[in-house]
């Protein structure tokens, strides 16, 4: 394990930290915790109340999280803390240990590192949350060249083949699918809702609507429909973020909204050249062969 500079196509580099399996954000704790707290993720104890939130990143994590917290706590008013509060592989379960319940566990660990354990234990009720991987991708980048902890500023025709090889945090998208499908196929043995990012986008009331019924949950309709409203991207966009912030490079576009860019579905359109549209099609459907489960929509 140790920290690491991730060089992409054109010889920019990325800053990471290698947890042996794969890279992880080099996130601000002393290589042995960082150690830690990998090994002993699959033996983490959850609370009974707990819910967890498993996303790849950038498929609408801090979307959900919001979602979820005003579920959880019956309110539309805007959480003040953030997800990386209960982001598992970022802070040290003692400090973890210290955030309130209702927790929004959540974590972009692929499949064979979760807490499965605990999570079948506890029967906690867990969320996954996919959206297509071009627009992920152009998130993605966007997310690299904008935080701080990255030191990157490479260029994007140089960051998708970096990506599409597996080399950034967390590996493949399609093994963090994979994994997903095999496990399912086999039964996970704890409560799992998939959901999308991009129906989220189309038709957020009979989302959240599937979401309350698998966290029996009941909520009148006027919190329903309040609560879509906030979570929708013009609107929470100018929630308070400065919690985030301090992640963020200070002269950079985004320094205020770094999670809340777009949040839009086919914007990849305007990234992807047609040969690297082409490529990636090709790299992505021969990685998918076999698997089948997951349909993503490119469009609305
Ligand atoms: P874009 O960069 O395409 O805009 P994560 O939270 O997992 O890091 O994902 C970030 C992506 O979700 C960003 O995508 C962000 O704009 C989008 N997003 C966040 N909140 C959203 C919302 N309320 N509605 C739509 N998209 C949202």
């Amino acid at each position: 394990m140790s920290r690491i500079k991730i060089p992409d196509a054109g010889g920019a580099t990325m800053i990471g930290a290698d947890v042996g399996e794969f890279i992880q954000p080099c996130f601000p704790m002393s290589e042995t915790e960082l150690k830690d707290l990998f090994k002993n993720m699959p033996n983490y104890k959850f609370r009974d109340d707990d819910v967890m939130l498993l996303t790849f990143p950038k498929t609408g994590t801090n979307w959900l999280y919001e979602i979820l917290h005003m579920i959880l706590n019956r309110s539309s008013e805007y959480t003040e803390d953030t997800k990386m509060d209960t982001m598992m592989e970022s802070r040290l379960v003692a400090d973890i240990d210290t955030v309130k319940s209702p927790r929004i566990m959540n974590i972009h660990y692929p499949y064979e590192y979760l807490p499965i354990k605990g999570l079948q234990e506890k029967q906690i009720k867990t969320i996954l949350c996919l959206r297509n991987p071009k627009d992920s991708a152009v998130s993605y980048y966007n997310h690299m060249i904008s935080i701080k902890l990255y030191e990157y500023d490479g260029k994007w025709c140089n960051w998708l083949p970096t990506c599409m090889d597996g080399k950034l945090e967390y590996g493949k998208y399609t093994d963090y699918l994979k994994g997903f499908e095999t496990a399912i196929k086999q039964g996970v043995g704890f409560p799992l809702h998939v959901m999308y990012f991009e129906d989220l986008k189309s038709n957020g009331l009979e989302e959240l609507d599937k979401l309350l019924k698998f966290l029996k949950i009941d909520l009148d309709t006027e919190l329903r429909k309040d609560i879509i409203h906030k979570c929708r991207f013009d609107q929470m966009v100018n929630k308070n973020w400065d919690a985030t912030n301090f992640m963020f490079h200070e002269a950079k576009e985004f320094t205020t909204k770094g999670f809340m860019r777009k949040g839009s579905v086919g914007n990849w359109k305007t990234w992807f050249t047609v040969a690297q549209n082409e490529a990636f099609d090709k790299q992505w459907n021969s990685e998918m062969e076999g698997y089948s489960m997951f349909k993503f929509k490119y469009a609305l």
